[in-house]
């Protein structure tokens, strides 16, 4: 019988004095007497106290770090620092060994890189485990806010056969021999023959599908996983990341912006009330790593500031066109210190620019709208200066693009001119198409990259530490 007390709920409660049960793993075991037990359950670990002069030799040996133990004692006000309540064993039941010489993760501080390596044991750490429950406080809090609002969440496959997005290299799905794969007669691979008939890949976005999908339920929302095989490695890309893609019928561009503003605000307040220990962990974390930087280059905020701050302020919007004024401008541009210089309109922002943007010039998360339509998806609402699109990205500290969405065009032969000039097959559209053919609407809708989300909350400098295990070029391990 799994009949325990969490060590969570032992640490927050104003009970002491009783008798129970914890089970968890040993981080530390010192003077063969005071046991750190660590069950996932919070940041903090529990002290049991081990009467070691009765308790046979034999038994204190297997107590070793990252043993699995069951615990049985009284609960009692800690005669010692640095904790509340402390357990008197009086039982104690070895569940799993663990022999401390092979045991990869020893009590002391590993680096990010080396723990990358141990994927698999790297939750037993302080780090791993506080952004494993910021992530966990997220997930919930999207599917809150968006339920609260009476959105539909909706499954978008993650197999599929259209590029319509064009965001990235894909992933072919296939199950045809790889050495003598059937050949058409120009000598291409015959994909008639495959699983579906049909070439497939993992899909880069669920937008399409959930514009479908809004087109009837008015406010839909997906949250899946993606995947993009572009050969980026950077502390911001990842091969296979999760995405949430609200889609709302009726919405414009402001309303677009009003609900991603909402949700991120939402999220990261429920984070501070719901994960305190962990961000202050995390926030110490971060200080302790920022003093290692040269002073010019810490930044000012520390996590919890930065976070507050967040919440409590209105994110700057302006269009992309004030934006490059504002850069071509800048002493930064004019002194030569990007590496990309903005000359003129019409260029891709780099991440150096969005942060500079956001860092530098507002230091506040900024919204740039109504980008050049030159370097934007076909989908997007064009203006009426023949030019721009209704996009919207959002950009934030230490991030850059978090939000990337737009008021799509629902208008059905603007949509059809734009896909021929773009090379986008609108026979095998169809399906998207029809949309705009029958009861089209003004509707919007963004994405956003939730692993960047959780690398905000969590202060955590690479993208590749706030999944568990992270999918980038020549790695797929476990
Ligand atoms: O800007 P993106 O490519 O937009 C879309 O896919 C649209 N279909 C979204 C929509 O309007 N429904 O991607 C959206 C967000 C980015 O802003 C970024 O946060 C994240 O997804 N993202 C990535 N995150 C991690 N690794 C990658 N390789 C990412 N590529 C995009
Ligand atoms: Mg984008």
């Amino acid at each position: 019988m799994n009949k325990r007390t969490k060590i969570a709920a032992i640490i927050s409660s104003e009970k002491a004095n009783y008798e129970t049960t914890v089970k968890g793993w040993v981080r530390t075991f010192r003077n063969n007497q005071f046991i750190a037990l660590n069950d996932g359950s919070t940041n903090n670990n529990l002290q049991c106290v081990v009467d070691f002069q009765n308790t046979e030799e034999a038994l204190l040996k297997r107590i070793t770090t990252g043993a699995a133990l069951s615990l049985t004692g009284e609960i009692i006000p800690s005669q010692g620092k640095g904790q509340k309540y402390e357990m008197k064993v009086s039982s104690i039941e070895i569940l799993g060994d663990s022999d401390a010489e092979k045991y990869p993760l020893q009590p002391k501080k590993h680096s990010l890189e080396f723990l990358r390596e141990i994927a698999h044991l790297r939750f037993r750490t302080n780090t791993f485990g506080a952004v494993n429950r910021v992530r966990n406080t997220l997930a919930y809090a999207i599917h809150e806010y968006f339920q609260q609002k009476g959105f539909v969440y909706l499954h978008t496959p993650v197999i599929t056969a259209s590029d319509a997005e064009g965001a990235g290299q894909m992933f072919s799905v296939s199950v045809l021999d790889k050495i003598n794969p059937p050949k058409n007669e120009d000598g291409s691979i015959n994909f008639k023959e495959d699983f579906f008939g049909r070439a497939t890949n993992l899909t880069v976005s669920g937008q399409l599908e959930a514009e479908l999908g809004a087109m009837a339920l008015s406010e839909v929302y997906t949250f899946g996983p993606t995947f993009r095989a572009e050969n980026s490695n950077t502390t911001r890309h990842l091969a296979e990341f999760w995405m949430i893609e609200p889609e709302v019928a009726f919405n414009d561009l402001h309303d677009n912006m009003d609900l991603a503003e909402g949700l991120l605000k939402f999220c990261i307040q429920q984070a501070l009330t719901k994960n305190a220990d962990d961000l202050e962990f995390l926030n110490q974390r971060l200080s302790e790593e920022e003093n290692q930087k040269p002073t010019a280059e810490r930044s000012e905020l520390g996590l919890l500031q930065r976070l507050n701050f967040c919440v409590e302020n209105d994110f700057v919007r302006l269009t992309y066109t004030e934006a490059i004024d504002i850069l071509k401008d800048s002493n930064h541009n004019k002194k030569k210190k990007f590496q990309y210089l903005i000359e003129g309109w019409g260029v891709d922002l780099q991440s150096e620019h969005e942060r500079y943007l956001v860092e530098k010039h507002f230091k506040k998360p900024v919204i740039l709208t109504d980008y050049p339509k030159d370097i934007k998806a076909f989908y997007m609402r064009q203006n009426e200066d023949g030019k721009t699109v209704r996009a919207m990205d959002i950009l934030f500290p230490g991030i850059g693009e978090i939000v990337g969405g737009s008021q799509r065009e629902e208008r059905l032969e603007l949509l059809e001119k734009r896909m021929d000039e773009m090379h986008i097959p609108k026979e095998e559209m169809y399906w998207y198409l029809d949309t705009r053919r029958f009861g089209t609407c003004p509707h919007a809708g963004f994405g956003l990259g939730f692993e960047r989300l959780v690398l905000f909350v969590t202060g955590m400098g690479n993208i590749r530490d706030v999944i568990p295990f992270p999918r980038f070029p020549k790695s797929a391990e476990f």
